[in-house]
């Protein structure tokens, strides 16, 4: 069946498609409705069935005879090492700190918190939660101390796992202050925390609260698989709101499995036993479907790569792992592939490697720049695909499904809707009915509910805002806060945000929440955050900082302080190092700041100022300043 046809079917037909899909998955009881349209817009998946994600990972591969497979690799250039785990020694492993987390008091429904760098324990630690029906919650290492506050805060996770350290380029960076500082900021405290010591830096535990992981394992007694529902919450993945406290995005057993598993065939045309690749930290939504779980459910290799695209030690370090690993299929942001091309224009270095075998390369988390798509499709000469997704919907909503039939490439799209994804084009009328916009218009890019297995079903604990910020502005779709338009041949561009989501470096950030950071400066008065155009991480914000009258402070120190606060207060991956003091901000007669016209200005792009404008003559003003710091715009190129 070819794409048209399978696309179609999987909205006409939505139950017996995804039925289908789901004899893929081994399930302790079998669902009694596949599709729970009782309680809209709350939709369910596989209701009344019952499975455990990790059997299906790993025991089931054992049990069919493949325990000697490949199941992970740790690829870590930062620190030296590189280690197999076949099937069954995953398996055990992840039965042996299953048997960890019982004895801690850790049962089903319980939050575990997972705050580790690029180790096997961290994934180790993901499948155990999922044995014994724990809900995980992993938090990327390169936030700071109050963003893993508000996780904690949120989560209330009974145990907290933990590095000593991670380890960035030529650095070391201990994990334990921060965790300390954070558990101290956070109301809800933990009961344990369990520290994998890593051996370049010793962390000190709390008495009383901190226990050593290896100690734990190695008086463990291994835990078996505990069948939760399919409607059970598989793991909370925080993501960035317009606010600063983050979205809990919930992702359930049963439909994430079958979707999982559906795509690794029919977007990535894996076969199980082959070695598939996301580059990508086990703290994003890629991590977390494409290095964990969708790899293993397949039975594929995964590679958790502990290094950086550059760097560790050279432009080359892609290429050497893909010939080292035998990798067929690569998923990475071209902001990575932006990181090689600077330091290796000419590919030299994907020469020295034997590359013959790899097939395809995925590009997801940020719009794939034709540039950079042309280069790596010219120097590795395997078809490069882009596709879309979000944390929220942990697989592709649009993407090139090779597996069904491999489509022609249109460079800037990223192919048409996958199967399961009834994809519109909307636009609120005047009277705010949707209303379907045209191929070609560009408008609000939704999904026509009940999203397809997999998506999230809710927010954590927070129906009501899991309601406000995806189901309200177009009432029957889920509204992704992409805008792009949807081309005659049914091709989707995704084009920008809507809210104040910024993209650095793939990386997720809101512009509010920097915002809520820099206004609580006690010199400022108030303050606008944008993202700029930047050639390596695509955009990077900006700050714009309003005085309180009578400030004497020099500008170049609050700049700096500003810098400061927000790496303090979000973390290093905010990469925000430019601040700017000027006299006024540019508003809408309303009030509203024209942070739009801003970034065009910044950007060095053609602007028209806006009618609603209170006094065109600041934009300026915002000109002046930006000239008279240096600062002259840097395009993507
Ligand atoms: N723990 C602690 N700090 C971290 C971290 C982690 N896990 N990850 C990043 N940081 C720090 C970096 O050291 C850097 O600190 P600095 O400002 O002191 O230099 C800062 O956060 C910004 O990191 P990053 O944006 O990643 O910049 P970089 O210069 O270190 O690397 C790239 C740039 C393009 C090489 C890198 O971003 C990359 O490999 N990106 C791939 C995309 C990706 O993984 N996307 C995830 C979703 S697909
Ligand atoms: P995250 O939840 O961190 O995966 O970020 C999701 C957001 O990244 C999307 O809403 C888009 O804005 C952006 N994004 C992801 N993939 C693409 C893509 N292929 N093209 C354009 N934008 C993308």
């Amino acid at each position: 069946m070819g794409y048209l046809e399978t696309y179609r079917r999987s909205l006409d037909d939505k139950e017996g498609f995804w039925a289908e899909a789901a004899e893929a998955i081994d399930w302790e009881r079998r669902w009694d409705r596949v599709l729970d349209e009782s309680r809209p817009p709350f939709y369910r998946w596989f209701t009344g069935g019952k499975l455990n994600t990790c059997w299906n990972a790993l025991d089931r591969h054992v049990a069919a005879g493949h325990g000697e497979r490949t199941a992970l690799i740790w690829d870590s250039p930062v620190t030296g090492s590189a280690r197999r785990f076949s099937y069954r020694e995953l398996r055990d492993r992840v039965a042996e700190f299953a048997g960890v987390l019982k004895s801690l008091g850790i049962g089903k429904g319980d939050r575990v918190l997972i705050y580790m760098p690029m180790v096997p324990e961290a994934a180790i630690a993901m499948l155990a939660c999922a044995r014994i029906g724990a809900i995980h919650s992993v938090v990327f290492g390169g936030f700071a101390a109050h963003e893993l506050a508000t996780r904690i805060e949120d989560a209330k996770p009974k145990v907290i796992l933990a590095a000593s350290c991670g380890i960035e380029i030529g650095r070391i960076l201990p994990y334990k202050p921060l965790l300390d500082a954070a558990i101290e900021e956070a109301r809800a405290k933990p009961e344990s925390c369990v520290i994998l010591q890593r051996p370049m830096c010793k962390a000190t535990l709390v008495r009383g609260r901190d226990r050593d992981w290896h100690e734990l394992a190695a008086a463990a007694r291994p835990a078996d698989c505990v069948p939760v529902e399919a409607t059970d919450p598989l793991y909370i993945l925080y993501t960035s709101g317009t606010t600063g406290v983050p979205k809990g995005v919930v992702h359930d057993n049963g439909g994430h499995a079958v979707a999982l598993f559906w795509s690794m065939r029919n977007i990535y045309a894996m076969e199980p036993g082959e070695v598939y690749w996301a580059a990508s930290d086990i703290g994003w939504a890629v991590g977390h479907s494409y290095t964990v779980y969708g790899p293993l459910l397949y039975g594929c290799g995964s590679v958790l790569y502990e290094g950086k695209p550059v760097g560790t030690p050279d432009a080359g370090a892609f290429w050497r792992v893909i010939s080292q690993h035998d990798v067929r299929v690569l998923f990475t942001a071209p902001t990575a592939f932006r990181a090689i091309k600077q330091q290796d224009p000419e590919g030299v270095l994907i020469k020295e490697y034997d590359l013959g075998r790899f097939r395809t390369l995925f590009l997801a988390g940020e719009r794939a720049d034709p540039p950079t798509l042309v280069w790596a499709e010219e120097h590795l000469k395997v078809p490069v695909i882009d596709h879309w997704w979000q944390t929220e919907t942990a697989w592709p909503i649009g993407a090139n499904s090779i597996g069904i039939e491999h489509l022609p490439v249109k460079r800037g799209s990223c192919t048409r809707a996958v199967p399961g994804w009834d994809l519109r084009v909307l636009k609120a009328d005047a009277v705010g009915e949707a209303r379907e916009l045209e191929a070609g218009e560009i408008g609000a890019l939704a999904v026509k509910l009940p999203l397809p297995p997999g998506a999230l079903p809710t927010l954590w604990q927070a129906d009501e805002r899991f309601v406000d910020s995806y189901l309200k502005t177009y009432p029957g779709f889920y509204q992704t806060a992409d805008a792009g338009f949807i081309d005659r041949d049914g091709y989707i561009h995704v084009m920008t945000r809507t809210d104040d989501i910024i993209n650095v470096a793939a990386h997720r950030l809101s512009t509010g929440e920097m915002e809520e950071v820099l206004a609580a400066h006690p010199d400022v008065a108030e303050c606008a955050v944008i993202g700029v155009a930047d050639p390596l991480k695509g955009q990077l914000p900006f700050g714009f900082l309003v005085l309180k009258a009578g400030v004497r402070k020099p500008a170049e120190e609050i700049e700096r302080e500003a810098a400061a606060l927000v790496r303090e207060r979000i973390g290093a991956v905010a990469s925000f190092k430019r601040a700017l003091v000027v006299a006024r901000l540019p508003k809408t007669r309303s009030g509203k700041i024209l942070r739009g016209t801003m970034r065009q200005i910044a950007d060095g792009e053609e602007y028209a100022t806006p009618a609603t404008i209170d006094d065109p003559a600041i934009l300026g003003e915002i000109a002046e300043a930006l000239a008279k710091a240096g600062y002259t715009g840097n395009r993507a190129r």
